[in-house]
């Protein structure tokens, strides 16, 4: 069915969040490196309703920025004093449009909500034209949550927040969800008449149950199957769990697409990122921020990457990547790290224990062992051996290494920048390299040897060791 002509939104996200004992407002919290409200109106989106209302108060400014960033077409609306689920609800009544029958109101913490449950609770409301229809599920784990009340034929009678309930009562396992389609006028006419007599002192939206069932409306619930999808968060315990719902749905969604996932249990791939078909993640990869994993990358075990592009035909063997572009056919790692702005080009090789910072490095060049690369840009060909540094810092600013295509630089050299290496050169091992180098040069620096005959005879009698 489209309701997009009458159905209005209202998300509860005013409250401070108490249990999370957080300076910051709950709904932007993250699950998968997205704050939790960001699920809820992905879903609302779906349902591609006339307007979306979110009541804001603690912290406001921080949701509100984050909304106006992220999704300009929601309405926000302030509720400075917390009084309870039923004042905020007061707060937005006056933006629900003319037009409207149905005005689906959900709590800012339950991400886990899906378009499909919400369609079908708005579609009871429709067909059996209630005043209300609410959310409710099955918890083996009822705790906190309001109880459902209900009379021997199963007709809804009220529903009881955990710190009114009778120990009786605390005893039911059917949990309000917080999520209700109301039939507007009926909203309008009584959200205005809940009283704020229960332990809490606060005017509960749960109350409008009790008060229209005493008018004799129509009222009923709609029971999702599964929990998880009505569960609310409170604390951190529970941002835990909904981080592993999430992040469960997130891997089958890449896994259906084409994707290999090994262990998934151990694979923790953040909402954003984008994966192509055929590329496998081996156990226990952190994939974060805007990572896209092009076709038949191969992302080893234990690897971290963030914010960075890795094209097709690269394996990545446990290795941190961070900001970086790396090109096709690469092979990096074991144990390499490679830090924001560093650019690859086809076939590039960075081994084991390397660090890359802000550099470029072109076609088939290889660094393969135990060497720092920073503010480089390096061509096509070149290799460079084992424990060279390019020592780009020199206690007050960073500085340049340009090294041409086709260039040899031996073990255990030191490039002190700025310098440019020319194209074809080549630099023997152990030097420190102060001066440009022309290409096809050789440059050596190095004291020069001095072998003493039998001198390790010698040395041994002075410090009388014998050989064994
Ligand atoms: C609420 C329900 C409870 C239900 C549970 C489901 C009420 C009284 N209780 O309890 O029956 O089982 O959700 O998760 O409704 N909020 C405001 N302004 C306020 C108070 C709250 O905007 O003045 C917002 C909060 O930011 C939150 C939502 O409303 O997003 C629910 O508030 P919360 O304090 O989490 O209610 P629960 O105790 O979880
Ligand atoms: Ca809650």
């Amino acid at each position: 069915m489209d309701f997009s002509n009458d159905l209005s939104v209202i998300i509860l996200a005013a409250g401070k969040g108490k249990r999370m004992k957080s300076e910051n407002p709950k709904v932007l919290h993250k699950i998968c490196g997205r704050p939790i409200i960001y699920y809820i109106l992905k879903q609302i989106e779906a349902l591609d309703p006339k307007n979306i209302i979110t009541v804001i108060g603690y912290k406001k400014e921080q949701v509100r920025k984050y909304l106006e960033e992220s999704f300009p077409e929601i309405r926000t609306v302030d509720q400075d004093e917390q009084a309870g689920t039923a004042h905020a609800v007061l707060m937005a009544d006056k933006y629900f449009p003319k037009m409207c029958k149905n005005i689906l109101v959900l709590s800012g913490d339950s991400p886990l909500i899906t378009s499909d449950t919400l369609k079908s609770l708005i579609d009871l409301r429709e067909e059996k034209n209630l005043s209300v229809s609410i959310l409710t599920s099955i918890s083996d784990d009822p705790y906190g949550y309001g109880r459902i009340i209900k009379d021997r034929s199963g007709k809804i009678l009220k529903i009881v927040e955990e710190v009114d309930a009778t120990p009786e009562e605390k005893e039911i396992d059917e949990v309000n969800s917080s999520i209700y389609c109301f039939e507007k006028e009926t909203l309008i006419e009584n959200i205005g008449k809940i009283g704020a007599g229960n332990a809490q002192g606060e005017y509960y939206l749960t109350d409008m149950i009790e008060m229209f069932i005493d008018k004799g409306k129509k009222v009923a619930s709609f029971t999702v199957y599964d929990h998880d999808e009505a569960s609310g968060i409170n604390d951190r315990v529970q941002l835990a769990l909904a981080e592993e719902s999430i992040r469960d749905r997130i891997n089958k969604r890449h896994m259906k697409n084409g994707v290999t996932i090994r262990n998934p249990s151990s694979v923790f791939i953040e909402d954003a990122v984008i994966i192509e078909a055929d590329a496998v993640i081996e156990s226990s990869c952190f994939l974060n921020g805007s990572t896209v994993i092009e076709k038949e990358a191969n992302i080893g075990p234990f690897s971290q990457i963030t914010d960075s592009r890795i094209a097709q035909n690269t394996v990545v063997n446990s290795s941190v990547i961070m900001g970086a572009e790396i090109g096709p056919e690469n092979n990096i790692g074991p144990y390499s790290y490679i830090r924001p702005n560093t650019v690859t080009g086809r076939r590039v090789k960075i081994g084991a224990f390397c660090e890359v910072k802000r550099s470029s490095i072109g076609e088939g060049s290889k660094v393969p062992h135990l060497s720092y690369i920073g503010d480089t840009e390096m061509g096509s060909g070149v290799n460079i051996g084992a424990s060279s540094v390019t020592v780009n810092y020199n206690g007050f600013s960073k500085l340049k290494t340009i090294i041409e295509d086709d260039v040899f630089i031996g073990s255990d050299t030191m490039l002190i920048a700025p310098i440019r290496i020319g194209e074809g050169a080549i630099v023997a091992a152990g030097s420190v390299v102060t001066r440009d180098v022309p290409g096809d040069a050789l440059a050596i620096e190095r004291a020069k040897q001095k072998n003493i005959g039998k001198g390790a005879i010698k040395y041994r009698n002075r410090k009388n060791i014998d050989r064994e």
